[in-house]
């Protein structure tokens, strides 16, 4: 299994990111970030929303954990981290979003990985130690689907070297 290690240098970068992901979606995708509070997650949901030809400007949906964009596919944005049991998680009757007809992404998605799909695209996103800017994003692929999505997007990253730290691999 191939992931990919990026280093983003600002905001634009992760969203920019997000745009090739958007691009590159189909329906059912599921892509669960993972990562600390401002490391970057709603950006690069912004990138992806862009990538899809959405329209509107997406936003934290903290409040009511799923919000629906209209792009090129929907766009299911789904945020549990109001969330506290897994209980909770699995009450929200999520299994016809992930296996519908759009582009699921799932912020905290750690609260949740009982319940999601086993086949996914993991973005987990670190801060790296004393840049204010600078943001890790690995991306792990579970299942043909996303190896194939992560061999397209290492084409479409030799475009935008300097985001490219060189930690690639198999796992
Ligand atoms: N490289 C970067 N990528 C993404 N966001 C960054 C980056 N550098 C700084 N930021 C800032 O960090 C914050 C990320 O916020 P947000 O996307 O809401 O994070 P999260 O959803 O993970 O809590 C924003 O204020 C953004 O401007
Ligand atoms: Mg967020």
């Amino acid at each position: 299994m191939q992931f990919l290690t990026l280093n983003s240098h600002s905001p634009q970068q992760t969203q920019l990111l997000g745009s090739y992901l958007g691009k590159l979606a189909r329906k059912a995708d599921v892509f669960l970030l993972t990562g600390e509070l401002g490391t970057g997650k709603t950006c690069l949901v912004q990138g992806i929303a862009h990538g899809l030809n959405v329209e509107e400007y997406a936003f934290s949906p903290s409040f009511v954990i799923l919000r629906q964009y209209h792009g090129r596919l929907p766009l299911y944005h789904i945020d549990f981290y109001r969330l506290d049991s897994i209980d909770e998680i699995a009450d929200l009757g999520l299994e016809d979003y992930f296996h519908g007809d759009g582009v699921c992404v799932v912020e905290w998605a750690e609260k949740g990985l009982q319940i999601v799909p086993h086949d996914n695209l993991l973005i987990s996103m670190h801060y790296v130690p004393i840049s204010q800017t600078e943001r890790s994003i690995r991306l792990k692929p579970h299942g043909d689907r996303y190896d194939e999505l992560i061999k397209q997007l290492k084409k479409e990253s030799e475009y935008w070297p300097k985001m490219r730290s060189g930690k690639r691999g198999a796992i």
